[in-house]
């Protein structure tokens, strides 16, 4: 009996991966599961510990590179009414670990809510939003988490108040951990104020960075305290650097484009080319933001 057993109609075997990401690269997962609901969620992530099956998280695979080899494990992907749901409660935001980040700062706005506009153009789901404790220049989402409700890496389930996330740039505690709800207080104040700023940064973002019909991940490395990865790549004559499909957008430094011939491979060696170069020119290591699989 195969360690999935009972659990087939939310269990595929062999799904391509590139699907699932905003690259588009690299190979199949070797199972792909799709739990309906916290309670199968939770099985899930039993047997795999019970069978010493090595898992991931997908969310919307807005900072995921994928190998060519693909990943020989199980990729648990939590979409559908259940992870997608979304609750107000006055100036309180209940969202589901699925939920659709770009959609939720649309819908907070509409409503009235102050406070994402911040966080104009960051893609992802609402779990992956918080875990990697993702924004830019103008905020980063734990200035709104109150406190998520997790899947702890030893199966048991509970509230991490916002204290105990250990949010710090670009990083959490939540390493391991399933995040299924998060908690946001958003704030009621000028909603045309807060419209306006939402237009203005993302122009902003978006005349400084490729845009979203470009196949890439966002910023692969992260900004070493005090510089920007962008600017280091830049200096040390990368922009515009090529290697099979993948190239060092002309834009902005700090994403790598991928062409329909890129493989992950490209990406991922023209990161250790940054690296290198970086590292002796300034000595600095650039560390990736962007999570290989
Ligand atoms: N710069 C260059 N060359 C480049 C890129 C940037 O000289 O190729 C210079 C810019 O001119 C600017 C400075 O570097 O003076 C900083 O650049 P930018 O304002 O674009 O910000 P960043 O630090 O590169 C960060 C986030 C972005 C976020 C923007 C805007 C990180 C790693 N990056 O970029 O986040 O969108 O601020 O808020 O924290 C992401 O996380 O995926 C991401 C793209």
């Amino acid at each position: 009996m195969h360690w999935f057993a009972g659990l087939e109609a939310v269990c595929r075997t062999d799904v391509q991966l590139r699907h699932h990401t905003w690259y588009r690269l690299g190979g199949p997962a070797r199972w792909f599961l799709t739990p309906r609901d916290e309670t199968e969620l939770i099985e899930v992530l039993r047997r795999c510990r019970a069978h010493h099956i090595d898992w991931r998280l997908l969310g919307r695979g807005a900072n995921v590179l994928v190998r060519d080899a693909g990943f020989d494990g199980a990729v648990i992907h939590l979409t559908g009414p259940f992870w997608e749901a979304v609750r107000y409660e006055g100036a309180t935001v209940h969202a589901a670990g699925g939920a659709l980040f770009h959609h939720l700062v649309k819908d907070t706005l509409k409503r009235g809510l102050c406070g994402l506009e911040a966080l104009a153009g960051v893609p992802g789901s609402m779990g992956g939003i918080v875990r990697m404790n993702a924004g830019g220049k103008y905020g980063e989402i734990a200035q709104f988490v109150r406190e998520v409700r997790v899947i702890e890496p030893d199966g048991s389930t509970g509230a991490r108040a916002r204290a105990a996330i250990g949010f710090r740039y670009r990083h959490t505690d939540l390493d391991g951990c399933t995040v299924t709800h998060v908690v946001l207080d958003l704030a009621l104040g000028d909603a045309a104020a807060a419209q306006a700023r939402f237009k203005t940064i993302w122009k902003e973002k978006y005349a400084s960075q490729p845009p979203l019909s470009v196949r890439s991940a966002g910023c692969v490395f992260k900004n070493p305290t005090g510089q920007s990865a962008g600017r280091l790549i830049d200096q040390a004559g990368l922009k515009g650097c090529r290697i099979g499909g993948a190239e060092f957008s002309t834009i902005h430094a700090n994403f790598i484009v991928a062409s329909p011939d890129a493989t992950a491979a490209d990406v991922i060696n023209l990161m250790q080319l940054a690296k290198d170069r970086v590292r002796s020119a300034t000595g600095l290591e650039l560390q990736a933001e962007v999570e290989i699989w």
